[in-house]
């Protein structure tokens, strides 16, 4: 295939919604909100910052409306929060939402395991959601996850990463950000995952949420963007994991994948030395490790 590798890449970043959410110690809402101005500063526009799941089943995002109402308002600047249903949607748009994604998954156990509901059940979910944030002009990202793999199912069926993913663009969504939950894939699997979704998606539709667990990630995305698709979403630090996904680590890292694309004479708009610096701030915070290759080299 030609390659056509996107000029500019709009990087996602969701350290303070995945990176943290499965963090068993209390981290306080004042650094969580430090932690997101740091990546704002750093020049990162889209930050997923929280979710309006039910506490039971993610107690760390618990005081998700304290960080969204401390947060200053900043042009350009657009702060996503999770919603998985209407009662979550609801506490957002109350707390001041301006954006929010909703989460399906390519796996029936995993769905069932994450939201307690089907594949199916959850798509119609987020149809009132959907209806909603129309109505609101709030636009809605839509996450597919497992598409490399499912921690309860192993192999997923590409066309089922299709057929989710469309439906939640056939729904409104304005973009899905295609999830490898467990950081399974390898770079000829993503590529046939994405060479599959692109028939039915458009590239600029479509975002990389890859889990970086078994050190695969950024040549999962390299294979990827080799299509095209301009959206990445990453983690500073190589935070994350999803508590409901049994073995998940973190998010691929934001710094080496700006490095990455930087390196390849592609654009992200951020400051390469503040964003290392808001990863060293984070891991100090919470005593946790610097998964970040780039964040090692560079320990300011
Ligand atoms: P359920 O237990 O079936 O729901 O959970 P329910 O309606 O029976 O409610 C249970 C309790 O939660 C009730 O409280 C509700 O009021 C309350 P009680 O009556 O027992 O006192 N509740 C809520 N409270 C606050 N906000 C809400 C809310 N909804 C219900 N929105 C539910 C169903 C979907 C709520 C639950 O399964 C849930 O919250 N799941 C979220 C799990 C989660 O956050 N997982 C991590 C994010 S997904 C991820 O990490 C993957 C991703 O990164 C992509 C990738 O990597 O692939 C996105
Ligand atoms: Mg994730």
């Amino acid at each position: 295939m030609s390659h056509s590798y996107p000029k500019q890449v709009r990087i996602v970043e969701v350290s303070p919604r995945d990176g943290l959410q499965n963090i068993k110690q209390n981290v306080s809402t004042d650094v969580k909100v430090a932690l997101i101005n740091k990546l704002c500063d750093a020049g990162i526009n889209d930050i997923e910052v929280t979710s309006f799941v039910s506490p039971k089943w993610v107690p760390q995002m618990a005081d998700a409306a304290d960080v969204l109402n401390q947060l200053p308002s900043r042009d350009g600047t657009s702060y996503i929060v999770l919603t998985p249903n209407l009662r979550g949607f609801d506490r957002a748009i109350e707390s001041g939402a301006k954006e929010v994604a909703i989460f399906a998954a390519a796996s029936e156990t995993f769905s069932q395991k994450n939201t307690n509901c089907s594949i199916t059940e959850s798509l119609q979910r987020f149809e009132p959601i959907l209806l909603k944030a129309a109505e609101l002009n709030i636009p809605v990202r839509g996450y597919t996850s497992c598409v490399l793999g499912c921690p309860y199912e192993g192999d997923i069926d590409v066309s089922e990463v299709v057929r989710v993913s469309k439906a939640l663009i056939d729904m409104g969504c304005y973009e899905v950000s295609l999830g490898d939950t467990i950081g399974i894939g390898t770079p000829t699997k993503a590529r046939d995952m994405i060479s599959a979704v692109v028939h039915e998606v458009p590239a600029e539709k479509l975002s990389l949420h890859f889990h970086d667990t078994r050190g695969q990630a950024l040549a999962n995305i390299f294979a990827c963007l080799e299509y095209g698709v301009p959206n990445i979403d990453s983690s500073v630090a190589g935070l994350g994991g999803c508590p409901y996904a049994a073995g998940a680590s973190g998010n691929v890292s934001t710094e080496d994948v700006v490095y990455m694309l930087h390196g390849m004479g592609i654009e992200t708009g951020i400051d390469l030395e503040k964003l290392v610096a808001a990863g060293h701030y984070i891991t100090a915070q919470i005593g946790g490790q610097n998964n970040s290759k780039i964040g090692a080299v560079y320990k300011n």
